[in-house]
């Protein structure tokens, strides 16, 4: 006889979760636009101290990137790509010519600026005047594709650590000061469609192990120093 009281009570405490749940619901739902807006505006400050460092190229002097940067309109000089509210393509291509960056820029610097948008597949960054040694850490970026740097002012050897990025697919460095041997490392990028390493300062002679590179499509290596016997590549 007592059960239909329990019965009752059990009903009133449902509709009483439902009721209850309902704030809760919604509370996440903010939360999760919240965090999501917070994460669009620390893209949005990564980019700022991107162009910072870039001297304020004239391509990035709109404000409105910042306000929406995943719907801003793409041009020749300037694309952001996301996907799902993650910076996944960023093309910043400067003037034709350009000067070195200043003195007091620091590639080091800037490449662990950028390494804040971590889900980068593709990165294109040309004539913008970037010089130095290309910092091994690049490779946190870790779903790169493409990587692009082209018309730039980058020296050295092209660093080790890149042969840790097993998803790229295509590397031009076209362009550059790179010097050095062509490293044989390369030859362990298992995807690598595209080695673009056309007018740099590379002095050897090219890898056996470049014919390794099974999944190879283009090859450049015009306009270095490489001498020695030839290659026969399947590509
Ligand atoms: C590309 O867009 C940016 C930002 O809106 C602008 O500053 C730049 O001048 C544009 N470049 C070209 C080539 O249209
Ligand atoms: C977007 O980035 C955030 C923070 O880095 C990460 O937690 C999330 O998994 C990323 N989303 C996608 C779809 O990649
Ligand atoms: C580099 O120096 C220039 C002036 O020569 C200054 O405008 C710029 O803010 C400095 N950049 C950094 C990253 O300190
Ligand atoms: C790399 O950049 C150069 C210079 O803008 C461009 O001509 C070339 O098509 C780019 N390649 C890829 C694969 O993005
Ligand atoms: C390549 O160039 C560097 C720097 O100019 C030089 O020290 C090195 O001996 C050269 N190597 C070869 C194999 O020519």
């Amino acid at each position: 006889m007592s059960l239909a009281p329990a019965a009752d009570s059990a009903e009133t405490a449902m509709a009483k979760l439902s009721l209850c749940s309902m704030p809760l619901v919604l509370a996440i739902i903010l939360l999760s636009a919240t965090h999501s807006e917070q994460h669009q505006s620390s893209q949005a400050q990564t980019l700022l101290r991107i162009v910072r460092f870039l001297n304020f190229p004239t391509v990035l002097n709109s404000r409105n990137i910042y306000k929406d940067l995943c719907n801003f309109e793409a041009n020749s000089s300037l694309a952001v790509i996301c996907y799902e509210g993650n910076i996944t393509q960023l093309h910043i291509i400067g003037e034709k010519d350009a000067p070195l960056l200043p003195r007091n820029f620091s590639i080091d610097s800037f490449i662990t600026t950028l390494v804040k948008l971590p889900s980068l597949k593709v990165l294109t960054l040309v004539s913008l005047g970037l010089w130095g040694p290309l910092p091994g850490k690049i490779i946190r970026l870790s779903s790169l594709e493409i990587l692009n740097l082209t018309s730039n002012f980058l020296y050295g050897a092209i660093p080790l650590e890149l042969s840790s990025l097993t998803t790229l697919q295509t590397l031009i460095l076209d362009d550059n000061m790179f010097s050095g041997p062509l490293p044989d490392w390369l030859s362990s990028l298992p995807v690598l469609a595209v080695l673009s390493l056309k007018k740099n300062l590379f002095n050897s002679s090219l890898p056996n192990s470049l014919s390794d590179l099974e999944n190879l499509r283009v090859l450049g290596l015009s306009h270095n120093h490489f001498y020695g016997k030839c290659l026969i590549l399947a590509v």
